[in-house]
C-alpha cells in the first residue's frame, strides 16, 4: 500500500536550525513522525472486524443502545466499501488508522460513532487489530508454504529415481536422488509451517476489553468479543494484553528461518543454472536476459528469493530492539512494530510465490546430473561397505583400502569402476569381481534402503507420502 498523503502544516515556519527539509515549523514535524497511517491504513479490515464486535458487545451488555450499536454497524460497513473502493479520506492530521476510521464513522453516523470507543483503548484496539492481521497473515502463509511443498514433492515422485550428486562441502560425496533432495526441502517447509501453528495457536487470545491497560469498570463481556473476533479466550492480564508483541516477534521468527531455507533452494538453484553445472535450466518466465551479454540467462529470482533474507533477518531484529527495554505497559515505540511485520509478510509471499513458481518452472537435464553423480569417486564409501559387509573388514580398515585404491585411481586419471580386478587385488587380495556391482550410481542410491535414505524406493514411499498428506 502506498504512503498517505504527507500535508505539512505551511502556515508555521521552519525551524532555523533543523526545519530545511520542512515546509512547516515542528507542528509539522511533530505529525510526520507521530503519523503512522501511511502504513498502519493495512490494519482497516481487522480495524472494522474489531469495532463490530466491540459495538454488538457494548449493545449487548446494556452499555449503548441497540439503536446506536444500529447505526455504528451501518457507518463501519459504509467505510469498508469507500476504503475497498479507494475513496476514503485518510488523513495524517487524524494520525492512524483507528482514529480515521472513528471520526469518519462520527461524520457519517453521528452521535453513536462518538460512543464508540466507550469501555476501549487505542492500546487494546491496536493490540487487537494486529492479531487479527497477523494471523490472516499466517493462514496466507500457511497456504502457501503448502503450496511450494506440493510443487517440491511433485517433482520428487517424478524424479525419485534420476540421481544426482549429493554434497558435503559442496565436494562430491555420495550419490543421491534429486527427488530426495527436494523431500529435503518439503522436510524443513513443513517444519516452518508447524512455527507459524505454533505461533497462531499460543496468540490466539483476544486483548479485546483490556482498555489502556488496567481493564474497565464498564460490565463489558470479553469472552463475547473473543469468541465473535475468531480468538480462543480473552486474555488474562490487561497489561500483558497491551503490552506485549512477542506474537509478532514469533512470526518474525518463524519467517526467518523460512527465509533461510527458501535462500538455500535458491542458492542451489543458482549453483545448478549456472553453466559449469547445467543441472537445471529455468524458462524464460523464471529468467532475465543481460543489456550486454546476450548469452546470458540470468536467475533473477532464486537470487531475490536468497536476497530478501536480508530484509527478514532486519525486520526480526528491529523489532526485538524496539521492545527490548520498554517498561509495561505500551509506549508509541511500539508503533513501529508494524513496518517490519509488513515488510517481512510481503516478502516472504513474494519468495514462496517465486519458489513455488521455480520449482514447477525448473527442467532437470537428468543425464548430466547423473552424469556427475559418479564422478569425484562418489561410490568410494559403496566400495569401502562392501569390504566390510563381504570380506568383514573393520570399516577403518576397509576406508583406508578404499583410500588406497581411489589415490590410485586418481593417479591414472580415471574411475574406481576403470581400475581392474587385479589392480584391486593388489591392495586387498580378497576383493572378487563382485565389487564392480556396487560401483554403479544406480547400485550406490538403490542399496540406500535405510528408513529416510535416498533408495528410490525409499522416495517414492515419501513423496507418495507427501502428496497424500498436502491433498
Ligand atoms: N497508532 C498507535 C500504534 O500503532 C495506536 C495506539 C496509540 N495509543 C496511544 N496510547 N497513543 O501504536
Amino acid at each position: 500500500m502506498t504512503d498517505a498523503p504527507h500535508t505539512p502544516n505551511a502556515a508555521v515556519s521552519a525551524n532555523q536550525q533543523w526545519g530545511g527539509r520542512f515546509a512547516a515549523g515542528p507542528a509539522a514535524v511533530m505529525q510526520e513522525i507521530n503519523a503512522s497511517i501511511g502504513f498502519d491504513q493495512r490494519l482497516w479490515r481487522q480495524d472494522i472486524a474489531g469495532s463490530l464486535a466491540h459495538a454488538a458487545m457494548l449493545a449487548h451488555c446494556g452499555i449503548i443502545q441497540p439503536s446506536d450499536e444500529g447505526d455504528i454497524a451501518r457507518g463501519l460497513e459504509e467505510i469498508a466499501a469507500e476504503i475497498e473502493s479507494g475513496r476514503f479520506p485518510f488523513a495524517v492530521a487524524l494520525e492512524d488508522i483507528h482514529m480515521n476510521i472513528e471520526a469518519r464513522l462520527t461524520e457519517r453516523v453521528g452521535e453513536a460513532g462518538k460512543r464508540l470507543h466507550t469501555a476501549r483503548s487505542r492500546n487494546d484496539q491496536v493490540a487487537t487489530d494486529f492479531r487479527l492481521w497477523v494471523r490472516d497473515a499466517i493462514d496466507g502463509i500457511d497456504a502457501q508454504l503448502a503450496d511450494t511443498m506440493r510443487a517440491l514433492a511433485t517433482r520428487a515422485a517424478a524424479h525419485a529415481a534420476d540421481p544426482l550428486p549429493g554434497f558435503t562441502h559442496l565436494q562430491t560425496a555420495q550419490p543421491v536422488t534429486l527427488g530426495h533432495h527436494f523431500l529435503a526441502y518439503v522436510e524443513m517447509l513443513s517444519r516452518d509451517r508447524g512455527r507459524l501453528a505454533d505461533c497462531r495457536r499460543r496468540m490466539n487470545e483476544s486483548p479485546l476489553g483490556a482498555a489502556a491497560l488496567a481493564g474497565t469498570s464498564f460490565p463489558i463481556d470479553r469472552h463475547m468479543t473473543a469468541r465473535a473476533l475468531g480468538f480462543d479466550r480473552p486474555m488474562a492480564n490487561s497489561l500483558d494484553a497491551v503490552a506485549d508483541r512477542d506474537y509478532a516477534l514469533e512470526f518474525l521468527a518463524a519467517a526467518a528461518i523460512s527465509a533461510m531455507h527458501l535462500s538455500r533452494l535458491a542458492e542451489e538453484i543458482v549453483i545448478w543454472c549456472s553453466a559449469p553445472y547445467r543441472f537445471i535450466r529455468l524458462s524464460d518466465a523464471f529468467t532475465t536476459g543481460s543489456s550486454i551479454m546476450p548469452q546470458k540467462r540470468n536467475p533473477d529470482a532464486a537470487e531475490l528469493v536468497r536476497a530478501k533474507t536480508g530484509r527478514i533477518n532486519g525486520a526480526l531484529i528491529a523489532l526485538l530492539t524496539v521492545m527490548k527495554g520498554l517498561a509495561l505497559t505500551y509506549a508509541k515505540d511500539m508503533q513501529e512494530d508494524k513496518p517490519p511485520v509488513f515488510e517481512t509478510a510481503d516478502a516472504w509471499a513474494l519468495s514462496l510465490a517465486a519458489t513455488a513458481g521455480m520449482v514447477r518452472d525448473l527442467s532437470p537435464d537428468t543425464a548430466r546430473m547423473r552424469e556427475f553423480a559418479g564422478s569425484g569417486f562418489a561410490t568410494a564409501t559403496d566400495l569401502a561397505d562392501w569390504l566390510v559387509r563381504t570380506l568383514k573388514l573393520p570399516f577403518r580398515t576397509a576406508h583406508h583400502v578404499t583410500g588406497r585404491l581411489v589415490a590410485k585411481a586418481e593417479a591414472k586419471g580415471i574411475d574406481l569402476a576403470g581400475l581392474t580386478l587385479a589392480e584391486m587385488q593388489a591392495e586387498e587380495s580378497g576383493i572378487t569381481a563382485d565389487i564392480f556391482s556396487v560401483l554403479t550410481v544406480e547400485a550406490s542410491v538403490a542399496s540406500r534402503l535405510s528408513y529416510g535414505g535416498t533408495a528410490p524406493l525409499r522416495v517414492a514411499e515419501q513423496a507418495a507420502r507427501w502428496l497424500a498428506a498436502l491433498q
